[in-house]
């Protein structure tokens, strides 16, 4: 960075701003297989979130690939960079007091540490969606599993790219076993306990 850069301080705090909205602001961050059910279950959650009244947002892997990173591929360096700026992003918006959830392959355990120390304490929930592979690839909703399998695309993510399973994350689900609805309750009751939300 620039040594002429310096950082300006708001008149209004990120604590001003969560205080107008009612509810703590936190990233739910879902990491997981493509087809294990991130968006899903994000979407899901985002639609009774705001039932609730929460001021939320959700970011969302491909959504994010037609514009902030639609210059990134799937390399390792391009899927590091990815969750870079998705982390970046996410910290801006809970410092605008969002309920902010992301939804993202994520696969690097290095680049979700490095967003959970971007933000406070108890601010970051990983939520791993531990739906089996085999599971993700028999669903297949987009056919991309097919492909990869046939060669056609290159580092998919279970089949010829790596996939770093969290080693202690705040929620566990596991889209095979629960309902959608379920899997909705499980992080409201959390959200709930942890008192983000009243
Ligand atoms: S991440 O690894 O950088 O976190 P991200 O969540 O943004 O990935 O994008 C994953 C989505 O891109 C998948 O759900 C799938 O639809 C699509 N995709 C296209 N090519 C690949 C690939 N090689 N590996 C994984 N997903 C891919």
């Amino acid at each position: 960075m620039d040594e002429n850069i310096v950082w300006h301080n708001y008149a209004t705090t990120k604590a001003q701003r969560s205080e107008q909205k009612k509810h703590k602001p936190a990233i739910l961050w879902f990491t997981g297989f493509s087809g294990s059910g991130k968006s899903t279950v994000a979407n899901a959650l985002e639609a009774a979130l705001n039932q609730q009244g929460v001021h939320t947002y959700l970011l969302d892997g491909d959504n994010v690939r037609h514009g902030l990173c639609k210059d990134l591929g799937f390399s390792d360096e391009d899927r590091i960079e990815n969750i870079r700026r998705v982390g970046e992003t996410a910290k801006l918006m809970t410092d605008a007091g969002l309920l902010v959830l992301t939804a993202f392959i994520s696969p690097f355990r290095a680049e979700r540490d490095m967003v959970r120390n971007l933000v406070d304490d108890g601010e970051f929930i990983e939520v791993f969606i531990d739906t089996p592979l085999d599971v993700c690839e028999s669903r297949d909703p987009k056919e991309l599993y097919k492909k990869a399998r046939a060669g056609e695309i290159k580092h998919f993510t279970g089949i010829d790219s790596n996939y770093e399973v969290p080693t202690q994350p705040e929620i566990i689900l596991d889209t095979s076993k629960n309902t959608l609805d379920q899997s909705v309750a499980q992080l409201i009751t959390y959200l709930k306990q942890t008192h983000i939300i009243g």
